[in-house]
């Protein structure tokens, strides 16, 4: 089965170039609402590193949820898309004084920490304001994920989070310090997790922690489990929206949340990553020694996924009817890995074709790069279109 597009419009458009369907989008978002709203306690953020394409972020922002900001850009795209900042959480192992700053000035909700010197320079900056800052560590839980190694994040070796055993230490050093408020307490093992078992792990884990604490008399208002949840990027028009029901359900089965809690959610790729497709024009085919080339005037530059970690996006041709050939799938871009599929079966190619390059509403439009000096893609939604 093959998307709908309008490929009328398409072909007055200058290739390549993002599509967003915004009627998937908001399926997706009105999914979300429902299924997190069968929990008093739950509060979903989305993970603006996922889109921050303008038009994208204000229908998510139209939907009520938070957002989870991971530099001082982030906080100004949510900022001005309208996101209130009581709503917005800051997390990154790497905030630069400026950054802090911003965060302070219009008063986020929370900093997720992820080191104690960070801890410190937070203390200072906001006592310098004469403000208190909430915060949230970020603990590695050491749980690992079944996903590529590139976006597994939990684990003991990662760079992300405070270790286990250093937690009290850091929760007591912040009673100690006068301008930072320790508020909760952050997790986030991966991402594209499909198997539920993955976030049941994550949630004995922070059962662990919490009896811990509390036979230390350590309350904490908010527990943060990240995002995660990944996308079927095989099946993009079968099952265009995830499985938000099996994952709430997961944490409300498997967390023991205190009726005081909060428990907040940091979903980026779930949201956005089946509502957008990369569309190309195919440039040339061109006949190798045992296989044919559909070259395409996108490349890794507008779409790295699968050159960075191998990544498959399902790819179709969606101006021809034609019996399918074989095809290896490449951009222009002058390296080897800047190959969208290998052996991609598609209805027979030729020069003019629009290709559609699907499940890459998450982390395609926002990680383009202007290598070889291409200009970045534009970005249009069905809105504009019609
Ligand atoms: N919270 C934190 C602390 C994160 O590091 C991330 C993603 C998220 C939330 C959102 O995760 P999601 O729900 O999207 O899985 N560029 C890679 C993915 C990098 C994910 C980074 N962190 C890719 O294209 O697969």
């Amino acid at each position: 089965m093959k998307g709908v597009f309008p490929v009328g419009k398409f072909r007055e458009l200058r290739t390549p170039f993002y599509y967003y369907d915004t009627e998937v989008l908001r399926n997706t978002l009105a999914t979300i609402r429902v299924e997190a709203a069968k929990y008093e306690n739950y509060v979903v953020h989305y993970a603006v590193k996922a889109n921050a394409n303008p038009k994208v972020l204000t229908i998510i922002r139209e939907s009520g949820m938070g957002a989870d900001c991971v530099s001082g850009g982030e906080i100004r795209a949510a900022i001005k898309t309208g996101f209130p900042a009581s709503k917005i959480v800051f997390a990154g192992v790497g905030k630069a004084d400026w950054e802090i700053n911003l965060g302070l000035d219009y008063g986020i909700f929370c900093f997720n920490v992820e080191s104690v010197p960070e801890l410190e320079v937070i203390n200072e900056l906001a006592a310098a304001r004469g403000k208190v800052a909430n915060v949230a560590f970020r603990i590695n839980p050491n749980v690992g994920a079944h996903t590529h190694a590139n976006i597994t994040t939990g684990l003991a070796e990662n760079k992300f989070g405070i270790s286990m055993e250093d937690m009290d230490k850091v929760i007591e050093l912040a009673g100690n310090l006068a301008n930072v408020k320790f508020i909760g307490l952050h997790f986030h093992i991966g991402s594209q997790i499909l198997d539920m078992g993955d976030f049941a792990a994550l949630c004995n884990r922070v059962n662990e922690l919490q009896n811990k604490l509390d036979s230390c008399g350590i309350r904490i208002e908010h527990i943060n489990v990240g995002g995660g949840l990944g996308i079927d990027y095989a099946h993009p028009n079968r099952q265009s929206i995830p499985d938000f029901k099996g994952y709430f359900e997961t944490y409300d089965n498997c967390l023991k949340l205190r009726s005081y809690q909060t428990l907040h959610f940091e979903l980026g790729r779930s949201v956005v990553g089946q509502c957008g497709s990369l569309i190309s024009k195919v440039l040339y085919v061109k006949q190798g020694t045992n296989k044919q080339f559909a070259i395409l005037d996108a490349g890794m530059t507008d779409l790295i996924r699968p050159a960075l970690y191998q990544a498959y996006h399902k790819i179709e041709n969606i101006t021809s009817d034609e019996k399918p050939e074989t095809y290896d799938v490449v951009g222009p871009i002058c390296e080897s890995s800047d190959v969208f599929g290998k052996a991609v079966d598609l209805n027979k190619v030729k020069r003019g074709d629009l290709l559609a390059i699907r499940s890459a509403g998450a982390y395609g439009e926002i990680m383009a790069s202007g290598y070889n000096c291409r200009e970045l893609p534009q970005g249009y939604t069905s809105d504009d279109l019609f």
